[in-house]
């Protein structure tokens, strides 16, 4: 899949906390999570780094983030040094990612699978993940199908590969080989993204952000999400 005009306008714009819930739906989730100092946490898709610096700041925990984007990956670094944090940033594809097997802990993705090879990224998840370890995503999920012309219309602007219910993401999770899967939605929580902008950005992505902000609000009851852990 091709990087879409969306993907470059949360590049440019900078737009950390990318996704459905944001920093907040990523704090209340890791509440339940067992993390400290020891734990190795991969955040696949990372963007700017808004979550990995909070799990590297709040736990000590040993965080790792990976972005294909590499005007992700050069925000993300700045973030981290402004904020002196020991958080690895290496950039590379979730649907082949540079890491040895079993070599995390604790993998977060936070609105990355719907815009990749979902069977590559999720067997590529599970190969890094260790035994036992814990997998945690937040992804759109369709609670109905769409009208096929819109269904289109949004995949292309967003550079999904396709929508997925409820009962597709458990397939895929379960097809890669994770257990215990469990599902929650937590509409309640919002959160305000935080910007990094580029210094020249191309007019035509604040027509993609109005657009983005339009499409979102005209098909919120359609375009829903869910937070789906895991266990290797
Ligand atoms: C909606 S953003 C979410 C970013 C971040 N997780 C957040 O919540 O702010 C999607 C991210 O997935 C990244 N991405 C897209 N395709 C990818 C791939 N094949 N491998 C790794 N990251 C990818 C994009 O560059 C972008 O940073």
């Amino acid at each position: 899949m091709q990087q879409s005009k969306y993907l470059d306008f949360l590049a440019e714009f900078g737009v950390g906390g990318a996704h459905p819930g944001g920093i907040e739906l990523t704090k209340e989730i890791f509440k339940n999570e067992n993390i400290n100092r020891m734990t190795r946490v991969l955040d696949a898709g990372c963007g700017t780094g808004q979550t990995a610096a909070y799990l590297a700041s709040t736990y000590g925990a040993k965080v790792t983030g990976m972005d294909v984007n590499p005007t992700m990956v050069a925000k993300a670094v700045n973030r981290m040094r402004s904020n002196r944090l020991p958080v690895r940033l290496v950039q590379g594809s979730i649907e082949q990612m540079p890491f040895p097997d079993q070599s995390f802990d604790i993998i977060i993705c936070e609105s990355v699978l719907s815009f990749v090879d979902k069977p590559k990224a999720l067997s590529e998840i599970y190969r890094i993940l260790r035994t036992g370890g814990r997998f945690i995503a937040i992804e759109l999920t369709v609670n109905d199908l769409l009208e096929p012309q819109l269904e289109e219309e949004i995949k292309q602007f967003y550079g999904f590969e396709a929508f997925c219910s409820k009962k597709d993401w458990i397939d895929l999770c379960k097809q890669a080989g994770f257990e215990n899967i469990r599902i929650k939605k937590n509409k309640s929580i919002q959160s305000a993204p935080d910007f990094q902008h580029s210094e020249d950005i191309s007019p035509d992505l604040y027509e993609v952000m109005a657009e983005h902000y339009n499409l979102n609000l005209e098909y919120q009851n359609e375009l829903d999400y869910r937070i789906y852990t895991s266990t290797k």
